[in-house]
């Protein structure tokens, strides 16, 4: 970057609610990725940002100067998907190897999870041997010869990084404008060429309203089109957890019998198809619904990601029974009633609790604690009723108070929610 004072200049520009230039927008992130802009600087700079906004072309610059910040891959052909995080979210478990198997090929980049919300990496890396570390050369490989791969972010946007673990210490994380480049910046920098956006809303979630999501969609959207991606959006629920697992090893189990076509609950069932219908018709194939149901019924979504598992480095062998673990204790309903509601972050809080999360980066998670919960909203209860069985050695009693915490009951009869709540 040019002078000292460019950090200072942004800084003063941004408290006064100033418009960013290009320019300065690429000058500050280099300087910052390159170790020339002082944390206390930047920490400044971001929370001028957070109190001020960012204007849709300052947003723009910021997200294209984070994405090449690094090396950057092309994968045109190929699709993605984004859920901003969520409690039980295994949708990119379940529905990629379904539309690779459809023949659209998946060149993914994924996360790993903090705090109440899940990440696919921590996900897959509970099972043996399974790693998302790749090189671009062996990323592309498996893309070309198995149709799916999935990659941790490693070299790219390396100023995202750097960045989003700086707004994590300084309250800086729930801005919009920063919540999107940073998400679009790495979906720039890895490639792909169509990509879903699946923005949870709800008390697991960071966006609470629909209205918030929406917001956040139309951002999500519009950058990842200018920056040349082909995308489209849905809205979900994320009130409550999705499915009936939480935690990493717990929630690959489920995604495996998803994926051999055997019975998951309703909620899961239905947003994974809704997902991988949009995926394909983002790639130009309508006939979706057919395709997904011969995927699953044949065998061939679930050999997909075998195959994928395996390429990675996954002990596939290990998949019809992955370890979860063996302290396990049971919570019961404290009365009679209908579930109206299961609250997706008291659980999240509770799989936390027991292990399956970090409360801060670097902590070590259990990959086989979480909880998975037996009833859903709608379902008849009654008293000491098994609602959940908690998985894991670490402050299980706490997690069992957050469980009941989580269970709202009703004396009248509830229908369950929708899942997708709006589609753009
Ligand atoms: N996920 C990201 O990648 N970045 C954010 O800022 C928030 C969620």
């Amino acid at each position: 970057m040019g002078s000292g004072n460019t950090i200072l200049d942004a800084i003063e520009t941004k408290k006064f609610g100033g418009e960013l230039s290009d320019g300065l927008i690429r000058d500050v992130v280099e300087g910052y990725a390159l170790g020339k802009v002082p944390d206390y600087q930047m920490a400044s700079l971001l929370m001028a940002i957070f109190i001020q906004g960012m204007s849709y072309a300052e947003t723009l610059a910021l997200t294209r100067a984070m994405a090449e910040s690094g090396e950057t891959y092309s994968f045109p052909e190929c699709v993605d998907k984004h859920s901003t995080g969520g409690v039980g979210d295994k949708v990119s478990l379940t529905a990629l190897p379904i539309v690779a198997a459809c023949g659209a090929p998946v060149a993914k980049l994924s996360g790993r999870g903090l705090g109440a919300t899940g990440g696919t990496v921590d996900k897959l890396e509970a099972i043996p041997g399974f790693s998302c570390n790749l090189s671009e050369e062996i990323f592309s490989r498996q893309v070309e010869e198995v149709g799916l791969a999935i990659v941790e972010a490693g070299d790219l946007a390396p100023a995202d990084k750097e960045i989003y673990a700086l707004r994590d210490t300084t309250g800086t994380v729930d801005s919009l404008p920063l919540i999107g480049s940073s998400i679009v910046s790495k979906k720039v920098a890895t490639g792909a060429g169509h990509l879903l956006y699946d923005v949870k809303r709800g008390s697991g979630a960071f966006m609470k309203t629909t209205e918030e999501a929406r917001k956040l969609a139309d951002l999500l959207v519009r950058l990842s089109e200018d920056l040349g991606i082909d995308a489209s959006a849905l809205i979900t629920d994320m009130d409550n957890p999705l499915g009936s697992t939480i935690g990493n090893a717990l929630e690959v189990r489920e995604s495996v019998l998803l994926l051999k076509n055997e019975p998951v609950p309703d909620d899961l069932a239905a947003e994974v198809r809704h997902v991988a219908t949009l995926l394909l018709d983002l790639k130009g194939k309508p006939e979706g619904a057919d395709a997904i149901e011969n995927a699953l019924s044949s065998g061939a979504a679930y050999e997909k990601f075998i195959a994928f598992v395996r390429a990675q480095g996954g002990d596939a062998d290990a998949l019809e029974d992955l370890p979860v673990s063996a302290e396990v204790s049971e919570v019961k309903s404290p009365r009679d009633g209908y579930v109206a509601r299961f609250g997706a972050s008291d659980i999240g809080s509770a799989a936390l609790a027991l292990g399956a999360g970090r409360a801060k980066k670097g902590d070590r998670i259990d990959p086989g604690a979480g909880v998975e919960i037996l009833v859903k909203p709608g379902d008849p209860l009654e008293m000491d009723q098994p609602v959940a069985h908690l998985y894991g050695e670490r402050e299980a009693e706490r997690a069992g108070r957050l469980v009941l915490k989580a269970l709202e009951i009703s004396d009248e009869p509830v229908e369950p929610p929708p899942v997708i709540l709006d589609s753009l």
